[in-house]
């Protein structure tokens, strides 16, 4: 099959982009404990702008100082940032990629709180249940100043010469704190029925409008399938794919611009990113988190605990020969519903595959993490003729679990020629030093 629809350019009402590559957000611990933007991290993305990808996705950016999520990734609260923001967007642009940043709330999902706030805002008081992070209820004032903090976020993203904005909608962050009926447990006008837990969200929406207006590129990644229950069973599914569809017509009347899909109600999920569960990184990795739960304590024993470790493992592990387009069905059930564009994520990294999706009409453009960090070059690859890069992705998910201790970059030693090399690829983040 060609792969000449990968490299149609794609028009959103208010942003083109060259083709139908995204890269996918990636977080990494690049930058300043306060959340000041490091070299290290637009050294990281100029990696994805040289390779062709015709946007990138920028990695979690908090809005405000309660809502991060880890210390260490570079943020968007305040006007100071807006100098780094712009430019990141510059040198990106020089390579004619394009560059939304993607806003976003931990509530009460932060793996490493930073030192200023000890507890995360939820739509609830329950710890989450697997590492119980805990949560405060927010109150309505609360809300009010989520909402300013995310307006004011996107003024600074238009202010700095980005191209858009992403609203993390998706993997248990804030947002789906309330959409998720296994979350959300409010008797007020935030909790209930689906009209009520997407208030948060589609008044987010209204107020980054207000401040930014139409013309500004508004994006929003959601899990449209949530599989609450996909680890532990007793929690309820949570959101289904008809009640997040909904929300995206809510969303499309709302003045967004296109839909991102994801899915999953925690990050990480069996269902995102699919794939291996390495227990050896897991135990040499969790420890960053140990103080962050109730109960990361508890699951660090049992990652040890043979044979209780095997069990998690099954029921977290996903056969990569499956991961490829893994959410596809969702993205088709989206478009059929919207007129704005939809973007999916989760195993990408065959042309063919993109391709035909593309054609059939399932999605408008796929955004791509772990096959780009494994080849940065991908689309050049693609460009060149190839349907899978030589040595692709093999979805091992130990840039993930390595994500929280060490530098960002390909962990799978069997696609290098020796651990030196693979060392060297991680490091090479750091080039040209700050
Ligand atoms: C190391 C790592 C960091 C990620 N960070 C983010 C993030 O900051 N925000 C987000 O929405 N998704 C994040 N994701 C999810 C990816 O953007 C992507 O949706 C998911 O990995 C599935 O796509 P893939 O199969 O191409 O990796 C991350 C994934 C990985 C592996
Ligand atoms: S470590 Fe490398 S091969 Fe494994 S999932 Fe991440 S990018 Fe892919």
């Amino acid at each position: 099959m060609s792969s000449d629809a990968i490299f149609q350019p794609l028009r959103f009402r208010s942003l083109e982009v060259k083709n139908r590559i995204f890269r996918s957000n990636i977080a990494g611990r690049l930058d300043d404990y306060d959340g000041g933007g490091s070299q290290v991290r637009i050294n990281w993305e100029l990696k994805f702008a040289r390779g062709g990808v015709g946007a990138i996705v920028s990695s979690w950016t908090g809005v405000d100082e309660r809502g991060k999520i880890v210390p260490g990734f570079a943020s968007i609260e305040t006007d100071e940032r807006i100098p780094f923001w712009r430019e990141l967007g510059r040198r990106v642009h020089e390579h004619d990629c394009r560059y939304i940043v993607q806003l976003a709330h931990a509530g009460r999902q932060r793996d490493v709180p930073a030192v200023t706030f000890g507890t995360g805002l939820s739509s609830t008081s329950k710890p989450d249940a697997l590492h119980g992070f805990e949560a405060e209820r927010a109150t309505r004032a609360d809300l009010e100043a989520i909402k300013r903090s995310f307006a004011s976020a996107a003024r600074r993203a238009r202010e700095a010469s980005l191209d858009g904005i992403e609203i993390h909608g998706a993997n248990g962050y804030l947002f789906t704190q309330f959409l998720s009926s296994a979350i959300n447990d409010r008797e007020d006008e935030y909790g209930g029925p689906l009209e009520n837990r997407a208030r948060l969200l589609l008044e987010t929406v209204e107020a980054v409008r207000s401040e930014i207006g139409r013309d500004f590129h508004l994006q929003v990644k959601i899990s449209t399938t949530e599989h609450a229950n996909a680890f532990l069973p007793w929690l309820g599914t949570g959101n289904t794919i008809e009640d997040s569809v909904q929300v995206c017509r809510w969303l499309e009347q709302a003045g967004v611009d296109a839909i991102h899909v994801s899915t999953g109600s925690t990050f990480p999920h069996p269902e995102n990113p699919a794939g291996e569960f390495s227990l050896e990184d897991m135990v040499r990795t969790y420890d960053v988190m140990l103080s962050s739960g109730k109960s990361t304590f508890r699951n660090y024993l049992l990652f040890r605990l043979w044979p209780v470790n095997r069990v998690m493992k099954a029921r977290w592990e996903r056969d990569p020969t499956q991961v490829p387009g893994r959410l596809l069905p969702d993205a088709r059930a989206v478009k059929a519903a919207v007129g704005i564009p939809v973007i999916v994520t989760g195993g990408f990294q065959q042309a063919s595959l993109i391709a035909a999706a593309l054609e059939r009409g399932d999605c408008d453009a796929v955004s791509i993490a772990r096959g780009l960090v494994a080849n940065n070059d991908l689309v050049e690859l693609f460009r060149a003729g190839h349907d899978l890069p030589p040595k692709p992705c093999t979805y091992c998910n130990k840039c993930l679990y390595n994500v929280l201790e060490h530098p960002i970059g390909c962990y799978d030693e069997r696609r290098f020629p020796s651990r030196q090399a693979m060392v060297e690829q991680v490091m090479s983040v750091y080039e040209p030093a700050a």
